[in-house]
């Protein structure tokens, strides 16, 4: 991109200021993460749900995820000398081993939201390679985060990611709040660029903020660049790529979407999700129970004794590409993607997008 700012995260230095995000139970493994990174973006590997795809998940949960977690870092790390990230959500009842396998990687960035992720810095445990960015979605999150963080552990955020209302998968918003301007992304960037900018000056360390959710195209990137974010994290714009990690079929939900079918579902975990509507959702919505067995109560705010489904299950068996069983996940803007382009093809779009934008 000819005029675009380099995203500075820590001593890691993005030419391409795109963070990939983290796309749980498979959807962003190492082949994604990879392929961004080698464009210059930084990749990013979701942690959750990765023991889902080993043979022993059923009977050894716990040991399969941090399993899979290891190889998935050590595939992309094959794969790109670019920078890498992993997204450990707050809400996994394996947070802490997660966080731990992947500072013992020496992964490069740890992304962690759904939660506060209060205690993150505890875990460096004397590591300096690992950066650590919490994802917010308001002000006073990113508020509480700085004070424990820098009262606690005398640490501040490498960055901040500030997730607005738009984006895809698990929301930080109550429904209500959704449709609301006051939480639209412009609303809270500007909140967290104001809440974040005393302590940066304070502490004499630079914390970029990055904004994500509905985040679609060059043009989009500009926008928020200007308003003052460091960077941009997207997240659907790359399911439709060849690199994805999920199956042809769930990628193809994407392409075969209309504005119309992208829903609010209420996920079991007790957070409002988006996804693409389809007849599993229909019928879920209708009253109809999906029974399944909990071998590992994986999200730790999960109802799973009264869930009408198993969200982990139903998001695998998506990934997989039955989609009579399970649902995709997806931002505002997935009806958009209309065919499978590599990640090389994509950002040459995006960036051919922000150059044309005046
Ligand atoms: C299929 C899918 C799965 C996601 N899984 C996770 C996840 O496991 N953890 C997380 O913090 N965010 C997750 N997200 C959110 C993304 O990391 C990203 O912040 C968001 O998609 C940005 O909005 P966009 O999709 O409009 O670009 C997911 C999003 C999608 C579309």
């Amino acid at each position: 991109m000819k005029n675009i700012n380099k995203l500075v995260i820590g001593n890691f230095t993005a030419t391409l200021p795109i963070i990939q995000g983290g796309m749980g139970i498979g959807v962003s493994m190492s082949q994604l993460a990879s392929a961004v990174a080698n464009q210059g973006g930084i990749g990013v590997i979701a942690a959750a749900g990765l023991g889902l795809f080993e043979p022993d998940s059923y009977t050894n949960f716990v040991e399969a995820n941090i399993r899979a977690l290891k190889k998935e870092i050590k595939k992309a790390r094959e794969k790109t000398q670019g920078i890498l990230g992993v997204n450990i959500m707050v809400a996994l009842s394996n947070f802490e081993d997660c966080v731990k396998t992947a500072i013992d990687e020496k992964i490069d960035i740890i992304f962690s939201g759904a939660g506060l992720p209060l205690n993150l810095p505890k875990f460096l445990a004397g590591s300096t390679h690992t950066k650590l960015v919490p994802i917010v979605s308001s002000a006073r999150a990113a508020d509480i985060i700085i004070k424990k963080w820098v009262g606690k552990y005398d640490y501040a955020p490498d960055a901040i990611v500030v997730e607005g209302p738009n984006a895809g998968g698990h929301l930080g918003y109550k429904p209500a709040q959704l449709a609301d301007k006051k939480f639209s992304l412009e609303n809270i960037l500007v909140d967290v660029l104001e809440i974040v900018k005393p302590y940066a000056e304070k502490l004499g360390k630079k914390i970029p903020v990055i904004a994500a959710g509905g985040i679609y195209t060059g043009v989009d990137i500009k926008k928020f660049m200007r308003m003052g974010a460091a960077g941009v994290q997207m997240g659907t714009r790359f399911v439709t790529t060849v690199e994805c990690d999920a199956s042809d079929a769930f990628k193809r939900a994407y392409i075969n979407a209309s504005k119309e079918d992208i829903c609010i579902i209420k996920s079991p975990v007790g957070m409002p999700g988006r996804a693409i509507k389809n007849n599993f959702i229909a019928q879920v919505e209708a009253g109809k129970k999906k029974p399944f067995k909990c071998p590992y109560h994986c999200i730790v705010t999960c109802d799973h004794e009264s869930s009408p489904y198993c969200i982990s299950l139903v998001l695998k068996n998506a990934q997989k590409g039955n989609l009579d069983h399970g649902f995709a996940f997806a931002g505002t803007n997935a009806y958009k993607a209309d065919k499978i382009i590599s990640v090389e093809e994509l950002i040459k779009q995006i960036r051919a997008e922000y150059n044309a934008e005046t």
